[in-house]
């Protein structure tokens, strides 16, 4: 009964594939199921390469990252929010309370993170794999660390983008840490978009402001994450006058996570990231909400 079946599906995988006929002389080796899945995955490479490239990558990316037990994305809608500021700070905090922790500056279009933590090395490119500067016990790598002069516009096209993001997190190599902290970019665009593709990511937590526009940018940005299905572990609402606003409380009920908590504007955070200092390094209140955070985060 098998036999009519598998000679049809195979009659018509040789025409949607243009499979070379040597090939056939393999199917021997393959149960039916085995021969299935095989023909399956030809058709797959053949008829969207680009997806198929995608799961390649992601599968090296992976292998490269293994000896990283959580993977977290600080992610949010637009720019200036303070993904920045909770990204150094909440690596600090993790590392502060014995954590192997990683930095990792994927924000293609504007890497801060060499900047607030007062880095001016490059990454040594010579030779591969690239290794991640450590700077108060965290390991930090940027895309800035690639390039000569970080002030410099990085001016990246769609493909680009993804290729690039691709081959650095190819690259690095984070060894064994217990959290990686990934700055993401911010938006649903090209950036953030192959960042969630391609990056295993344990979960994101969204950085929102208090204002009502803030909420509503937010939501998509979350929505976005969902549909990748990345997990969201929570909102973060910057810039807050302690009282949580109405828009972060309906943008919580509506992507179904929780608070992880608060930072306050606070000048401390302008001071840091001009000096290169993380505020949770010298300001109390700022130490305090990134612990209450980080145990949030920690479960
Ligand atoms: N709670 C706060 N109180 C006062 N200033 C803040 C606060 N959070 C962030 N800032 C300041 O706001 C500016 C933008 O913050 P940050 O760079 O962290 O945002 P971002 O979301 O990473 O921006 P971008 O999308 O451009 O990378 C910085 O100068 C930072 O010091
Ligand atoms: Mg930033």
């Amino acid at each position: 009964m098998r036999q009519p079946f598998v000679a049809v599906l195979v009659l018509q995988c040789l025409v949607l594939t243009r499979f070379p006929v040597s090939h056939i002389m393999d199917f021997h080796k393959y149960s039916f199921i085995g021969a299935l899945r095989y023909l399956c995955d030809i058709m797959a490479e053949q008829m969207h390469p680009s997806f198929m490239n995608v799961i390649k990558q992601k599968e090296r990316i992976r292998g490269k990252m293994a000896g990283v037990k959580h993977r977290i994305g600080v992610y949010s809608a637009k720019g200036g929010v303070g993904k920045t500021t909770v990204s150094v700070n909440l690596a600090y905090t993790l590392a502060g309370s014995g954590r192997r922790v990683g930095l990792l500056d994927a924000d293609i279009d504007c890497p801060n993170i060499s900047m607030f933590l007062g880095i001016s090395e490059r990454m040594d490119t010579s030779s591969l794999p690239l290794k991640p500067i450590v700077k108060n016990g965290i390991k930090v790598a940027s895309t800035a660390m690639l390039v000569d002069d970080e002030k410099r516009p990085i001016i990246w096209r769609g493909p680009m983008v993804a290729k690039m993001i691709a081959d650095f997190f190819e690259n690095t190599e984070w060894g064994e840490l217990d959290y990686l902290i990934i700055d993401l970019s911010p938006g649903t665009s090209d950036s953030p978009l192959s960042l969630m593709q391609l990056l295993d990511l344990d979960g994101i937590l969204i950085v929102t402001t208090p204002q009502r526009i803030a909420g509503i940018n937010s939501l998509r940005s979350g929505l976005m994450a969902k549909r990748m299905n990345v997990p969201i572990l929570g909102v973060v609402e910057n810039m807050s006058s302690g009282q949580i606003s109405e828009s972060t409380k309906d943008l919580i009920s509506r992507l179904d996570t929780v608070l992880l908590g608060t930072v306050a504007m606070n000048s401390a955070h302008n001071a840091a990231s001009d000096s290169g200092r993380p505020s949770v390094l010298s300001d109390k209140k700022s130490k305090e909400e990134f612990l209450s955070i980080s145990e949030r985060i920690l479960g």
